[in-house]
């Protein structure tokens, strides 16, 4: 069975209409591969609605705050995707006249594009041969044609780059990587795939030998690190604070409560001895902690266990440090671009009706 052919025969009976796929302008596919890089395509479908109904263009985008994209991008995660679009849109405004770039070792300059996405945005933008190899098409050619290379050591990247390129359609590359990502995401999924209905059945390896389950082979398994986030949530006052982080870490420059992380998880007691040495905001001896909400937070190499010390306090209780802060009024804190964990507290918080 000829593998090409019968993948794009199987895609044009079943493939899913999306938005991206009805054009062949280079900004909006890219756009529509950063949001895809970790996002299922229900859930990026409206985001990239959005993000292109306020940035039809690069030259839109290019001008744009960060705060306005960082905004946009509320809820998505990898907040890194976002800043990496802004900074790689204003370079193709210096560097390329404005012009999305069609050489592949020009997309692969870009900021935020990988070998992954530089093959999607040449084959579906200027159909250049270059094959997409993500999860979906790591499944699909490692059940096919039985390779048990780990798919995350140096050696299987090799092999299974060499294999995709070989076995690619190269007269339609576009319709092809489209339809081996579909192929993956509807018919041999991750868990139950779909092989007695798979018309490739008859010449795949692992439905012949049985180890379907058994592919693709993973070597590492991803390490968890455990972060534990104190936030400090000022109230009984018409303001609260809140802080942009600013650090190489996760959430860079969206907003949150002022945070204290510590190495365990800690009581009252100790989060009051946190105050009064470390917090030089806030006058120990006058505020008051007056609840805790405690929220874990699960991200793809990082458990976060957060808890959010409410604190009734005046201005006059706050030290003049705090205008290192920014002060906001509870209701206007939304204006601001939040990472996932302050929306679900702000969610939570059974004090934010009478407080927020
Ligand atoms: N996942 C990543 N890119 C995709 C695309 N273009 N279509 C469907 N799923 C995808």
């Amino acid at each position: 069975m000829d593998f090409k052919r019968a993948i794009l025969n199987w895609y044009f009976e079943n493939k899913r209409s999306l938005p991206w796929r009805e054009t062949k302008d280079p900004y909006l596919i890219w756009v529509s591969e950063i949001i895809l890089q970790q996002t299922r395509v229900a859930k990026g479908k409206s985001y990239y609605e959005k993000f292109i109904s306020t940035y039809p263009t690069l030259s839109k985008l290019s001008k744009a705050p960060e705060e306005d994209v960082l905004k946009l991008w509320q809820g998505l995660g990898y907040y890194s995707r976002a800043r990496n679009m802004l900074y790689a849109a204003k370079f193709i405004c210096e560097n390329y006249d404005g012009e999305f770039p069609k050489e592949h070792s020009q997309i692969l300059e870009l900021k935020g594009v990988g070998v992954y996405t530089s093959a999607a945005i040449c084959s579906f933008a200027f159909d250049q041969p270059f094959p997409v190899v993500d999860g979906n098409v790591y499944r699909v050619l490692s059940r096919f044609y039985g390779i048990h290379t780990p798919i995350d050591s140096q050696q299987g990247k090799k092999e299974y780059a060499i294999l995709a390129k070989k076995v690619m359609c190269k007269n339609d590359p576009a319709s092809y990587n489209q339809a081996i990502m579909d192929f993956g995401a509807i018919q041999c999924k991750p868990i139950n795939a779909e092989c007695p209905k798979c018309p490739m059945k008859s010449s795949c390896y692992s439905y012949n030998h049985n180890c379907t389950k058994l592919l693709p082979i993973k070597e590492n398994k991803i390490k968890i690190r455990n972060r534990f986030f104190n936030y400090f949530v000022i109230m009984g006052n018409d303001n609260t604070y809140i802080t942009k982080r600013t650090k190489n870490d996760i959430w860079k420059n969206l907003y949150e409560f002022p945070l204290y992380e510590s190495n365990s998880k800690l009581s009252q007691n100790q989060i009051l001895k946190v105050i009064s040495e470390k917090a030089a905001w806030l006058n120990s001896n006058k505020i008051e902690i007056i609840a805790s909400t405690h929220i874990k937070h699960q991200l793809s190499h990082q458990k976060i266990f957060s808890i959010f010390w409410e604190i009734s306090a005046t201005s006059s209780d706050l030290n003049s440090k705090c205008s290192l802060l920014t002060k906001t009024n509870p209701s206007k804190i939304n204006d601001y671009p939040l990472h996932r964990l302050t929306e679900k507290y702000l969610e939570a918080s059974h004090l934010k009706k009478d407080l927020f």
